[in-house]
């Protein structure tokens, strides 16, 4: 790596890796070298000035690439992530790291024995109303926390054509392509949970204009110090719901994605601050949940698609992390276990438990999966 430049490749320039590699692109001392995609390489090389290749090794084999960013449909992040690695690059993967913890826990271990950065994409923490969150719990705003609650819920209509973001063994259904409430659950509870509980189904989305996905989902999570979590995701819900509350001995926090916008509520008394950067980001993120854009409470992006405006300065604000970092920025303790692989397996640990806990019917202890 050269002090002034770091250089990326990326692998994967669909909806979302097109918006990272635009982002980086528009960083000081940050260049994409080049991409690989099958079907929409070229044409975002096109777009970034940068070079196609027509396979992965001859990516990840460059001498003039540093770092890879890996934005592949969630299944195909392990080949690309340990190709990276093993070839001393450093490595950005999105969300979901992986569809099961071992295929996690291998992933960041190629990087440690690599000796490179692993950054996973949860980019839920790159929030404003996240961190804002986080510092008002750090100061005692709420006292000790005793309960958490995401819910992530809407109604997903018919589908003209099934994406993979729909199929189970392709996305891991909602539980683990939409795996930022849990990584964020866990971030505040300070770690992982003992035990996992859940419940989960496809009520009322079968048939062929549907994946496989469960649509509607319901995790119980136990924290150590008798404190609790309740997250659910689906699609099966006419009544849309979106946030993040935390309850507290003498207060709460409310982040709701939904109506957007944050709220401290302590002694009756209700202070609000931004979710996202400004006051328009989540005026605009409220239009949208309003409007007819969002299926299941997500908004679904596809090639060619550009991010909303909440989320491309999310994209800004995390590639401007990643290309610090790799500058030689010393990462704040709030985003450590972003960096060194933690929050991706611990994510990972508690969505294998909860989908152990809906097949076996039964509470499942969290070191059956750490073990
Ligand atoms: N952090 C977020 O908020 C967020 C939002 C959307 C997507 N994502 C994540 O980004 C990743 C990509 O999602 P997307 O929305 O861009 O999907 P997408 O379907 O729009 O794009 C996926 C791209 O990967 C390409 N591809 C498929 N197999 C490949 C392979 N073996 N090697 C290289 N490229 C391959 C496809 O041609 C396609 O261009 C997923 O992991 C998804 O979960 C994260």
């Amino acid at each position: 790596m050269t002090n002034d430049v770091v250089r990326y490749g990326v692998v994967g320039t669909g909806y979302f890796g097109a918006e990272l590699a635009r982002a980086m692109r528009d960083n000081d001392g940050a260049k994409i070298v080049a991409v690989f995609d099958p079907e929409n390489g070229e044409t975002i090389a096109d777009e970034l000035k940068c070079e196609a290749v027509d396979n992965l090794d001859s990516l990840v084999t460059r001498d003039d690439i540093d770092c890879v960013i890996v934005a592949t449909p969630n299944y195909l992040h392990k080949e690309p992530v340990i190709k990276a690695a093993q070839n001393h690059k450093n490595v950005f993967c999105e969300k979901p790291i992986a569809l099961n913890y071992q295929d996690c826990v291998d992933m960041v271990n190629a990087c440690k024995e690599a000796g490179v950065i692993f950054m996973a994409g949860h980019i839920m923490n790159f929030f404003n109303g996240v961190h804002h969150a986080k510092e008002l719990i750090n100061e005692g705003a709420i006292g000790d926390i005793l309960f958490v609650k995401s819910v992530r819920n809407g109604w997903e209509e018919p589908q003209p054509s099934i994406s993979w973001k729909k199929i189970r063994e392709k996305s891991g259904g909602h539980l683990y392509h939409h795996i930022h409430e849990l990584d964020c659950v866990q971030f505040i509870m300070g770690g992982l949970p003992t035990t996992v509980t859940m419940s989960a189904s496809d009520v009322a989305h079968n048939g062929e204009q549907f994946g496989d996905e469960d649509d509607l989902i319901m995790m119980n999570l136990e924290f150590p110090g008798n404190r609790y979590a309740h997250l659910e995701w689906g699609s099966a819900f006419r009544w849309g719901e979106h946030y993040v509350l935390i309850e507290g001995t003498k207060g709460a926090i409310m982040l709701n994605m939904y109506d957007t916008g944050g709220t401290l509520r302590v002694n009756g008394k209700d202070t609000h601050f931004l979710v996202h950067e400004s006051q328009e980001e989540d005026d605009d993120r409220t239009r949208i949940y309003h409007s007819t854009e969002m299926d299941g409470a997500i908004q679904y992006g596809h090639p060619g698609k550009l991010t909303p405006m909440w989320l491309h300065s999310l994209i800004v604000k995390e590639m401007k992390f990643l290309n610090d970092v790799l500058h030689g920025m010393e990462v704040p303790d709030e985003y450590k276990k972003l960096l060194d692989g933690t929050a991706a397996e611990e994510a990972i640990a508690t969505a294998d438990a909860a989908t152990l806990s809906n097949v076996e019917d039964r509470k499942v202890k969290i070191s059956e999966i750490t073990k």
